[in-house]
């Protein structure tokens, strides 16, 4: 008998998996067909409803017995899950299950730091871990599907939802944005741990005028193409993001959950995508607010027309849907398409086979492994800001230590915003854990000095410094309360509010070194207070584990390795600063006379004639990218492979990275690129690659990159992708503005 070989063996293999899948696929559209042709008009339109849980009660129970909803938000008890689940599969004439939902945005149990300062950690492996580990504790729960993850680039700090972003860059929110669904998502929706993930917001959610929550925004196409909507498509075409999610803003006056060009032209025509499309809370009632839609039943008619497959909570569909088919203004087909999309997620999940929670399982929420993976993410995500002296680590020989402010011992604000489901009785503050570090052999003397972050009361602050007279070292922990960020919470000044300024500048006049740690849900103005410290750690909200964390990175057990994943401002009037902006024709030269250089009576002129800020200088306050360690690091020998290139090439760039200190470290190489001019204004330059590389003191390691070249296009004049041809630069480096340079050509 002939031997079949192993490599007819692999093919065979593949060729099965294919064939499965496609069968699979095709089961699934077959068995879509039978269902939807046995359904009632009302019973498709009951699966397009999501109905909020938070308190279930008869009128609940009833809607979902007559088949009037397909999905559950903010349930989040299995035995309530299964009792809702029996009426709709054992009680409804459908029998078509539920799909639970729920907001799991850094976390279900265990919290991890709030998405701001995992993108901080430039490690994408950490933060799909995190999301596998958020997906293994909801889905135990029931819940099969989370709005996360968030992905709306956020450059302006005075919205309170940058803390759910992955910051600035289109780039590193692809990257992150891809880690975060496979980990939701796993290897097969239908995993009982899998969770269905959500795209959001679509679109351009982060760019509210002014960093007002819910205002308007004025993205035009291309730079919508060219900054916003990339994440989106990568989630969905790379990662296979299950679900995308409507944003609240009216962007250029439509509002994106009745955009035909957004939901259909783009979404489903262009990419390709056929999976759920759902709502914001009530955005499309919201419509009638936005003075788009006349009334709720006009908002319906426009949402289901544009693309919107699923509506949350604001019941326009389930009541005017069926008028709306009967008027002929909404097509019966229209609904069809919605509901095959919403039962092929259903189906993709495996709910039909398996609609109930097993309440036998022993919970894996908390376990040790998920504390340790937080405290893994939560180190890699403190960027060090400053470290006047190498005061930090902190010495052997420190005998006492103060512990000042009220994030030191702060176990509800240190989670940070959207916790949900996380005990703050779990968490690990930076009080208890240098207690634990240090047990007997340092003094710990804990003065908060202020209640909470917004605390103007200064009764408390001699204690603060007595205690920090005393003490070899002060630890100061400032900030923000968990929530001062998050949704609604937009701020005009990111000054640090209440006294806490004020205890740090009573806290210098000790003459103890001091070591500010800042827990945040945004960048803040803090130029004043970090010229006072000695030494600035920002650890962002870090989540269940950040009190070890924190610990280990300031006594030197490991180190910081962060890099900013947002610009952070001098003052808030310098806002928007984020650094790959558009080249513009007068930029400065940073020569030019600053407020108080210019002589009174000065004559009529345009001063520098460039721009910038008289008052505020030319630069932020921190780059993109910036981030210190314990040790230091050279780039040198930038060299490229080739450098004539065509669009179908692949840029090879080598350098060489040096730890030129006495620690080890790990440095965060970020490759940016130039087009020097194109048909269109390109921006000065946008990350286009990173890689995390750890060296020993000494060490040397020449680090590659392979990009293909046709990464560097733009949206041209014809709002068409293309690579067009002339000079570009690379740019290698440690952070956005400074790095080893060389130039290519594209033909
Ligand atoms: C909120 C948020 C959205 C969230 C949804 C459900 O208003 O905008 O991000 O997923 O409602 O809670």
């Amino acid at each position: 008998m002939k031997r079949i070989g192993l490599k007819n063996m692999g093919i065979g293999l593949i060729m099965w998996l294919i064939y499965g899948s496609l069968y699979a696929q095709h089961d699934i559209e077959t068995r879509i067909d039978k269902l939807l042709s046995e359904m009632s008009l009302r019973q498709k339109i009951g699966q397009m409803n999501q109905l909020n849980a938070c308190k279930p009660d008869e009128k609940l129970y009833q809607q979902i017995r007559n088949g009037e909803v397909g999905s559950i938000l903010n349930a989040e008890d299995p035995v309530l899950l299964n009792e809702l689940q029996k009426i709709a599969v054992e009680e409804s004439a459908a029998g078509i299950p539920l799909l639970f939902a729920r907001d799991v945005i850094h976390g279900f149990k265990t919290i991890f730091p709030i998405p701001l300062g995992q993108a901080a950690s430039f490690n994408p492996g950490l933060v799909e871990e995190g999301a596998r580990i958020a997906a293994i504790e909801t889905a135990e729960n029931g819940i099969r599907w989370t709005f996360a993850p968030m992905m709306d680039i956020s450059r302006d700090p005075r919205w309170g939802r940058i803390a759910e972003s992955f910051g600035e860059d289109t780039y590193l929110t692809e990257v992150m944005g891809i880690a975060m669904v496979k980990g939701l998502q796993g290897n097969d929706l239908s995993d009982p741990s899998s969770v269905a993930a959500c795209a959001k917001h679509f679109i351009g959610y982060g760019a509210v005028e002014g960093g007002r929550d819910y205002n308007v925004s004025y993205i035009p196409e291309r730079q919508l193409r060219s900054v916003y909507l990339p994440p989106f498509e990568k989630a969905l075409k790379e990662a296979g993001c299950a679900t995308v999610m409507t944003s609240f803003n009216a962007n250029d006056g439509i509002p994106p959950s009745a955009s035909k060009f957004l939901l259909t032209d783009i979404l489903r025509e262009e990419w390709g995508f056929d999976g759920v499309v759902v709502s914001d809370w009530a955005s499309v009632s919201m419509m009638v607010q936005h003075g788009f839609c006349e009334n709720k039943k006009d908002a319906a008619q426009k949402a289901v027309n544009a693309g919107l497959d699923m509506e949350m909570v604001s019941e326009c569909y389930i009541n005017h849907m069926e008028q709306l088919i009967a008027e002929g203004k909404v097509k019966e087909e229209t609904i069809d398409r919605a509901v095959r999309n919403i039962l092929r997620l259903k189906m993709r999940l495996g709910l039909f086979e398996q609609p109930y929670t097993p309440l036998d399982k022993k919970k894996k929420a908390y376990s040790e492994s998920h504390l340790q993976a937080a405290k893994k993410v939560a180190e890699e995500s403190f960027v060090l800001l400053k470290n006047q002296d190498d005061l930090l680590p902190l010495g052997k020989n420190i005998k006492k230590i103060a512990v000042i402010g009220p994030l030191a011992d702060a176990p509800h604000d240190q989670l940070g915003t959207w916790v949900f489901d996380g005990e703050k009785e779990m968490t690990r503050t930076p009080l208890c854990a240098l207690k634990e570090h240090y047990g007997n052999q340092v003094d710990i003397i804990y003065e908060a000095g202020l209640s909470f972050s917004r605390d103007t009361d200064t009764g408390n602050f001699s204690k603060a410094v007595k205690a920090a007279k005393e003490a070899d070292v002060t630890l100061l922990f400032i900030g923000e309360e968990s929530i001062l960020s998050g949704e609604a919470h937009s701020l005009a000044s990111l000054n640090l509010v209440g006294a806490q300024s004020e205890l740090l500048e009573k806290l210098t006049e000790t003459g103890t070194p001091l070591v500010t740690i800042l827990m945040a849900g945004r960048p803040l103005t803090i130029e004043k207070e970090i010229n006072l410290s000695h030494a600035v750690l920002y650890a962002w909200h870090p989540g269940t584990m950040g009190g070890p964390a924190i610990v280990d990175v300031l006594s030197g057990n490991s180190f910081p390795q962060g890099k900013l994943p947002v610009t952070f401002p001098r003052v808030t009037g310098q806002i928007p600063i984020y650094y790959n902006h558009e080249k513009i024709g007068r930029p400065a030269k940073k020569t030019e006379m600053l407020l108080n250089d210019i002589p009174p009576e000065a004559k009529q002129s345009s001063l520098g004639n460039t721009s910038y800020y008289l008052d505020a200088g030319f630069d932020p306050l921190y780059p993109f990218g910036y981030g210190l360690s314990y040790t230091t690091f050279e780039y040198s020998n930038l060299k490229i492979t080739r450098n004539k290139l065509s669009p179908s090439d692949t840029l090879e760039v080598n350098i060489t990275l040096k730890n030129t200190g006495k620690r080890e470290g790990c440095e965060t190489v970020q490759l940016y690129i130039s087009d020097l001019y194109a048909s269109v204004s390109p921006v000065v330059k946008q990350l286009k690659a990173f890689r995390k590389v750890w060296l020993n003191p000494g060490e040397s390691r020449q680090v590659t990159f392979e990009i293909p070249v046709r990464d560097f296009g733009l949206w041209d004049i014809n709002m068409q992708y293309t690579v067009e041809p002339g000079a570009f630069e690379v740019m290698i480096g440690g952070n956005s503005q400074q790095g080893e340079t060389a130039r290519f050509n594209v033909n």
